[in-house]
């Protein structure tokens, strides 16, 4: 009696695993250990592995895309997620993979993946899953940075899956690897990789199956914005601003943040400066009320160098978002950045900014006088409506409620997770709108997923399409 219910539960198993292999969008990069210890015999296997497992999917640029990198003293780009569209071509390539023996520069790898692969140059969709799958028989050369690096990855909302192969391997850096324990396998030997596939596979499909439905969008006006997200304020301390201008911009920093309630459950800032330095002046998680902070921005000094810009915003990206120094994962990420001129290595800048965008944060960026560069204020905001220019410093004052605005555009829900029976469940709350006819539009979704599967609820607001996969796959 038993029986048929299983085979029938069995069947549709394998039917719901067959729907995910054809149907994943995914951009998927693996990356191979190619260091000394795993010999050319096992590095072999290792290829055998990526080319069957590639070989459960639809390849193409509206399905799955593949790219390999492989690490041992340096990384390699064996080929990027746009370069080979169809199945026949990519497994061809993969089967050229050299093997290149070495150490194990684990960190190397994960950062160059985070800068690197998932960029629209390189094929990268917006939108769209991105998986890591990371293959290592051994420690990694400097753990502390592969533990860093790998928390940079996960900033950027990858799925990090690490296999770890043999006895040479540390759980525990694996794990840390991993954006997720659930997200880490280990086999005994490189021959047992082969049996691991259909598990790794159903770890990539996993939250897929939570897509949102069609969303009925309603349009909502709304005038008080109780923002509640990560501001960090990014501000130009080089020689052509000179002092009192550059007060003119703590000036505005201070009025700034006074529109906001501050805290850890409303918005938190941290200011950067930056120049021929970057200087941190203090974390997201420093201070928790308003007077503290305020007293803080009165405190920053000028620097008086060179327009690095670009230092700024791979510092931003590398640092200011991460949960040990104050970011928190489930609210928006902001980054205003004030600047009086042209950055001194323009071409570094834009790939930073691309970078930093990739994280998900929404970049407003302020052109003060006629010195800046529109063209390159453009490649720095995340979208061109957050580009702001103003005549000279005295204007900022003018701007406040401008770039508050443009800021409340950017996120205006957040979450809370409650459990419910074994499920997380993700509700926005605390929302406020009140609608008017005279200000912009800004629309957005209300809705309450379970883990496995969603439900939407009720809606209200419109959250940016990148967050609606954010929240989606958490
Ligand atoms: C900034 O540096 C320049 C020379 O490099 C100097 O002339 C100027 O006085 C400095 N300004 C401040 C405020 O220190
Ligand atoms: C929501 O907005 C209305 C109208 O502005 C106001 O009266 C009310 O106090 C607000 N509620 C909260 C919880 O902020």
């Amino acid at each position: 009696m038993l029986t048929f219910p299983i085979i029938v539960l069995f069947t549709l198993l394998r039917f719901a695993e067959q729907t995910c292999q054809a149907n994943l969008e995914a951009d998927i990069v693996f990356a191979l250990d190619s260091s000394g210890s795993v010999g050319f015999p096992h590095f072999k296997k290792q290829i055998d592995f990526v080319k069957d497992f590639v070989n459960r999917f639809s390849i193409g640029s509206t399905r799955t895309q593949f790219s390999v990198v492989t690490f041992s003293n340096t990384v390699n780009n064996e080929f990027s997620l746009n370069e080979y569209p169809n199945k026949h071509r990519l497994i061809n390539a993969i089967d050229n993979i050299p093997y290149r023996q070495g150490v194990t520069n684990t960190h190397l790898a994960l950062e160059f993946v985070t800068q690197n692969s998932f960029l629209s140059a390189n094929g990268g969709r917006s939108n769209i899953k991105k998986i890591v799958i990371i293959l290592t028989d051994g420690k990694s050369e400097i753990p502390v940075q592969t533990k860093k690096a790998a928390e940079q990855l996960h900033l950027l909302g990858a799925q990090v899956i690490s296999v770890g192969i043999g006895s040479g391997v540390d759980t525990l850096e694996i794990t840390g690897i991993a954006s997720d324990k659930q997200n880490v396998v280990k086999v005994e030997n490189f021959d047992e990789l082969t049996t691991i596939e259909a598990q790794i596979q159903n770890a990539a499909c996993q939250d897929t199956s939570d897509t949102l439905e069609d969303t009925d969008l309603h349009s909502i006006c709304k005038i008080d914005c109780p923002i509640k997200a990560d501001i960090v304020l990014l501000i130009d301390s080089s020689r052509s601003v000179g002092l009192s201008n550059f007060q003119k911009q703590l000036d505005f920093v201070k009025d700034f943040v006074n529109r906001f309630s501050i805290g850890v459950t409303n918005t938190q800032f941290s200011i950067v400066t930056f120049a021929t330095f970057v200087n941190n002046e203090f974390w997201l998680n420093k201070y928790q009320n308003k007077q503290g902070l305020i007293n803080a921005i009165q405190k920053i000094t000028y620097q008086n160098g060179t327009t690095y810009t670009h230092l700024a915003l791979e510092f931003v990206r590398q640092n200011s978002f991460l949960p040990s120094n104050g970011g928190r994962p489930n609210f928006g990420k902001i980054v205003i950045i004030l600047t009086d001129g042209k950055s001194k290595e323009q071409s570094a800048t834009k790939n930073a900014a691309e970078q930093l965008h990739l994280l998900g944060a929404h970049v407003i960026s302020v052109g003060i006088g006629s010195g800046v560069d529109l063209l390159e204020l453009t490649r720095i905001a995340s979208d061109k409506q957050n580009v702001v220019e103003v005549e000279n410093f005295d204007a900022l004052k003018a701007i406040e409620t401008k770039i508050q605005h443009v800021a409340c555009q950017q996120t205006s829900v957040d979450w809370t997770q409650t459990t419910v029976g074994q499920k997380n469940e993700y509700i926005q709350q605390n929302i406020n709108t009140t609608v008017t006819e005279s200000c912009n539009t800004i629309m957005a979704i209300t809705y309450l997923f379970r883990e496995g599967r969603s439900s939407r609820t009720g809606l209200i607001f419109e959250m940016p399409s990148h967050k609606i996969h954010e929240y989606n796959t958490i």
